[in-house]
């Protein structure tokens, strides 16, 4: 949460760091600002709001000019979202930007008082800010080293001094900070997609190295201040992929970027027809000698994982337990080493996810990141690595990341199933092609939903809704559920069909939308009788099934048919009409959906 950026070199940095900071919006939209460095001044703008709001308070400032700077958008944490909380934080002789959480700040906050320091703001950055200009007599690095071994928590730090009027001071610890590398510019940021437009070169920092940009180039030292030599990587995402790209919202571009996104994540990991992830390790024997696997993640990366329990318990006949991942770090699972875990992140850096996986690696268990950002967090920790190839996903609310994670636990579920004997060698090789059929149907999936343009505004009005199914439906509507309520604040539920008799159907009335998704044939009766429970009970139903399955009016108010393909591929296709349907209720009242208040991509923090 909160996006970090900094500019060094000779374009003009305000549109530079401005135009970084509309590529990290995604990390939070309480405040943003900018400071720079302007003939041996620091110079601060910084507001409460979107970012549009600082770019006209900048429009109206013609002094604002320089080729040095550091900038931040904020999602806030310690203080409400006002002005005087927004970043850049500092004072005449430095100023700093800050994502993360200082946890001691309270007692650096009272030492610092006692020193005569006069806070202004609730944030626990001021501190930092402060810290740092108790320590500074002249030696930016003596006095980032200092602050670093005091403060507790997690930060990534970007910094500018008055006495160093073309250097951008950065460090981090546990929220992520890369270094771009363009052509005489470099830039710190959180994020790729900040510099892509200028570079798509970058370097990863390890945790508490100090790094310095300038016009001679990128230099990081250790903590003990010994120079370490880095490696430059390449980005392979390039900028379109970080612009709408004539799309109204990112959120309806990732969503039509799915074929693409699955194609590419699948294609490369499967050889003669069979899946293969020997790329990260897993080979069938490693498989084979599991005995029980567990997927932690948060949010929609959750969802995939309740998704993939599904789908290897099914075929592989390997006992999976899906956790949340605020609740795994905290529930002292059962876990031995000869268990995988299985940790599900889009970003790679999400707090709770980072922290399953540092108590699975202690207790002496297998561990498999699949991740979606390079180089991030459970990318580099965990023991193997399968990266997901969505691209960058800048709306808040996943979509094109969850299909790629659920692309990829089906070609686990395959290879596992192969691996244990539970498949033949040809199902494996005839569900792999039917995995490799699903971009294709996707696509034309996508060309024939405006059904859900319509159905938006049926719903649109509603204040609750319940989402049902059974299996694997069941698993995908809690996702269809979290991304109507996310996007369009409609409170919503999923249900196990089965379940509603047992209490939740006393909230059903006359009218209440209900969305019953019944792809599974095996249980298509069941579901069907659950929803004429409803039905009878007043509920409008929108239904989901397979297209060739006639549903009777008595069932449904709207149906949307979902072309056929192996059961238990479905969710692949059937997620679709469920992210259309929470993308245009959000847009028919007016939301952003790229931008629901309350909420940040990454979440960084605990
Ligand atoms: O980056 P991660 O996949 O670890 O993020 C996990 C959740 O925070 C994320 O999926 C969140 O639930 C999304 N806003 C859902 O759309």
């Amino acid at each position: 949460m909160c996006g970090i950026v900094g500019y060094v070199g000779k374009k003009d940095c305000t549109n530079v760091l401005i135009d970084a900071l509309s590529k990290l919006e995604y990390r939070g939209y309480d405040s943003a600002g900018i400071a720079i460095l302007d003939n041996d001044s620091i110079k601060v703008k910084k507001t409460k709001g979107e970012l549009k709001i600082l770019e006209e308070k900048l429009r109206s400032d013609s002094t604002f000019h320089g080729h040095c700077g550091i900038g931040h958008t904020r999602w806030a944490t310690h203080g409400e979202p006002s002005d005087i909380n927004s970043h850049p934080h500092g004072n005449a002789r430095l100023s700093i930007v800050h994502n993360g959480i200082i946890e001691n700040y309270k007692e650096l906050k009272s030492f610092l008082e006692k020193k005569g320091y006069v806070f202004e703001s609730q944030t626990d950055t001021e501190t930092v800010a402060k810290l740092l200009d108790f320590y500074y007599s002249g030696d930016p690095m003596e006095a980032i080293t200092r602050v670093v071994k005091e403060i507790e928590g997690s930060y990534a730090l970007g910094i500018i001094f008055k006495d160093f009027p073309d250097t951008v001071f950065a460090v981090r610890k546990d929220s992520p900070m890369i270094v771009g590398v363009g052509d005489d510019e470099y830039f710190i940021a959180s994020d790729v997609p900040a510099f892509l437009k200028y570079t798509n070169r970058y370097i990863l920092i390890e945790e508490n190295e100090i790094v310095r940009i300038n016009s001679s180039g990128v230099s990081v030292t250790d903590i003990h201040g010994i120079d370490v030599n880095k490696q430059v990587s390449v980005a392979d995402w390039d900028m379109e992929s970080a612009e709408k790209g004539g799309f109204e919202h990112f959120m309806l571009k990732e969503i039509n970027e799915q074929p693409t996104a699955i194609k590419t994540t699948i294609t490369p990991r499967i050889s003669n027809g069979m899946p293969d992830l020997s790329e990260c390790g897993i080979t069938p024997e490693r498989l084979a000698a599991y005995n029980n696997i567990f997927i932690v993640a948060c949010g929609t990366a959750m969802h995939a994982g309740m998704l993939g329990k599904y789908i290897i318990e099914k075929l592989a006949r390997v006992s999976v337990t899906v956790d949340v991942a605020s609740e795994f770090r905290y529930r002292d699972p059962i876990i031995s080493d000869n268990d995988l875990v299985i940790l599900v992140s889009q970003s790679g850096e999400t707090a709770d996810t980072k922290e399953a996986l540092r108590i699975a690696k202690e207790m002496g268990a297998d561990t498999l990141g699949i991740v979606n950002v390079k180089g991030s967090f459970i990318a580099r920790e965990a023991d193997m690595v399968l990266y997901t190839h969505a691209g960058p996903e800048i709306a808040v609310a996943s979509t094109k990341a969850y299909m790629v994670q659920i692309a990829m636990f089906y070609l686990f579920a395959f290879e596992l199933a192969y691996a244990k004997g539970t498949i033949s060698k040809e199902e494996c090789v005839r569900l792999t092609s039917v995995l490799e059929q699903v971009p294709e149907k996707v696509g034309a999936l996508l060309e024939t939903q405006s059904s859900c343009q319509y159905i938006a505004h049926q719903l649109m009005n509603a204040d609750s809704l319940l989402y049902i199914g059974r299996g694997l439906d069941y698993a995908l509507s809690m996702e269809g559920s979290l991304k109507l309520k996310e996007v369009s604040y409609i409170h919503s539920e999923s249900y196990a069909a089965g379940e509603l008799k047992h209490g939740t159907i006393s909230l059903v009335t006359d009218e209440m939308p209900v969305i019953a998704v019944a792809t599974q044939r095996k249980l298509y009766e069941k579901t069907l009788n659950n929803v004429l429970e409803v039905k009878t009970r007043g509920a409008k139903v929108i239904f989901i099934t397979h297209e060739n399955i006639n549903v009777s009016e008595e069932a449904a108010d709207y149906v949307i048919g979902i072309p056929s393909i192996d059961d238990i591929l479905m969710p692949m296709l059937a997620i679709v009409p469920l992210q259309l349907i929470a993308y245009y209720t959000s847009v028919a009242k007016g939301i952003n959906p790229d931008k629901p208040r309350n909420l940040a991509k990454s979440v960084t923090v605990e």
